[in-house]
């Protein structure tokens, strides 16, 4: 009896899942930008054949994109994950998404059901000539989704060039819906259909069951979480700085090595940003990344693990590469730390968790102002 009132419960869930008419239900939302391409994340209410169709730029009639990997198309899939490549630098696109259920899909008999297709939205591709950008930061939500477009609304976002999310943007991962939830619907609500972010994880994108599963929502131009980004005058560093406490803390349980992640990375600085002719000629060198390289005050004991190995393992390159600028989170507390501070030759600045942090780079410096939710400036300043 029980085996038959499970059955009709799943079956009833199941009817009610395909009840609801087939529609993209996550997304569309912009992630990867570069000077030459992007990409389109979405999902959809049941299992389909979805690609995106692009017009603008030297497509003349719309192209048509669709991931294909070992001869076969993506399909009978939900999540979807569209690299959109070969754009022109600067230019406007137009994009839309073209998908199609599966009424039956036996192995010699496929039948299609109606197909959707969403709204024109529009992008544009980074300016490789472009000599100056603006940024909106944001960091540590941790999960609240009216926060964040609480603070989503203080700066006007025409004229931001690139929304960065600094980690901590959920508490952790453990149910497929959580990041739509927490952060990734509100953001395609209020601009990432048409304007991409730059996603860095923070110490709390790291936990639960589910955190190994980040690539099926947000991403670089490579295939790693943490990317060099050469928007023309400005190289952007984004560094991916893992967790808090050190790897053998019991609550890790034994299943991460951030000290040897956090060791590839400063190789990767050493090895490949710095000997990088776009890095070496960039007039602003900014760093971003969740954890700040430097202690900061109010660390609980045993916290502070992270931040140390960070100064060991980076002060020295970014003082050696002329880093102009380092950008941080986590404290969840607002600190200007000038440059000098515990050996850094470039300031640090840290945004607090109830503030949106703008930064305009342009020939003159870097100018940051800092709002936070009560409309309260924290800090308005420009450095050289
Ligand atoms: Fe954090």
């Amino acid at each position: 009896m029980l085996k038959v009132l499970s059955f009709l419960g799943l079956l009833t869930l199941t009817m009610a899942a395909y009840a609801q008419p087939f529609c993209v239900d996550h997304g569309p939302y912009l992630q990867c930008p570069s000077i030459d391409g992007m990409t389109v994340y979405f999902t959809t209410s049941q299992p389909a054949f979805s690609y995106v169709e692009v017009r603008g730029g030297d497509c003349a009639t719309p192209r048509r994109y669709v991931p294909c990997e070992a001869g076969l198309y993506m399909a009978y899939n939900t999540r979807n994950v569209v690299p959109l490549t070969g754009l022109r630098p600067a230019t406007a696109y137009a994009y839309r998404i073209v998908s199609k259920p599966f009424k039956e899909f036996r192995p010699y008999h496929i039948v299609f059901g109606d197909s959707i297709v969403t709204p024109w939205e529009t992008f544009r591709t980074l300016d490789d000539k472009a000599t100056s950008l603006t940024l909106l930061v944001l960091n540590d939500v941790h999960g609240d989704a009216d926060r964040l477009r609480r603070l989503l609304d203080i700066f006007p976002l025409k004229g931001v060039d690139l929304v960065v999310y600094n980690g901590d943007m959920v508490n952790y991962h453990e149910q497929e819906s959580a990041p739509y939830g927490c952060f990734l619907d509100v953001s395609t609500e209020v601009f990432a259909r048409r304007l991409p972010f730059l996603y860095l994880r923070g110490n709390h994108e790291t936990r639960g069951c589910l955190a190994r599963d980040y690539a099926h929502y947000v991403g670089t131009p490579s295939s790693r979480l943490y990317h060099a980004y050469y928007i023309g005058d400005c190289a952007l560093v984004t560094f991916d700085t893992g967790e808090d406490k050190a790897d053998s803390t019991a609550v890790y349980a034994g299943l991460c090595d951030f000290d040897g992640y956090r060791e590839e990375q400063a190789r990767w600085f050493a090895e490949e940003v710095m000997t990088d002719v776009r890095f070496q000629q960039a007039k602003h060198k900014i760093v971003l990344m969740h954890i700040p390289p430097i202690i900061t005050p109010n660390i609980p004991a045993g916290e502070e693990h992270g931040n140390a190995l960070l100064h060991r393992l980076l002060v020295p390159l970014f003082n050696a590469a002329g880093v102009q600028y380092c950008i941080a989170a986590h404290a969840h507390r607002y600190g200007m730390y000038e440059r000098g501070t515990q050996g850094c030759d470039f300031p640090v600045l840290v945004n607090d968790n109830h503030s949106a942090l703008l930064v305009e780079i342009t020939p003159q410096g870097v100018a940051t102002h800092i709002i936070n939710d009560k409309g309260e400036s924290l800090q308005q300043r420009r450095d050289q």
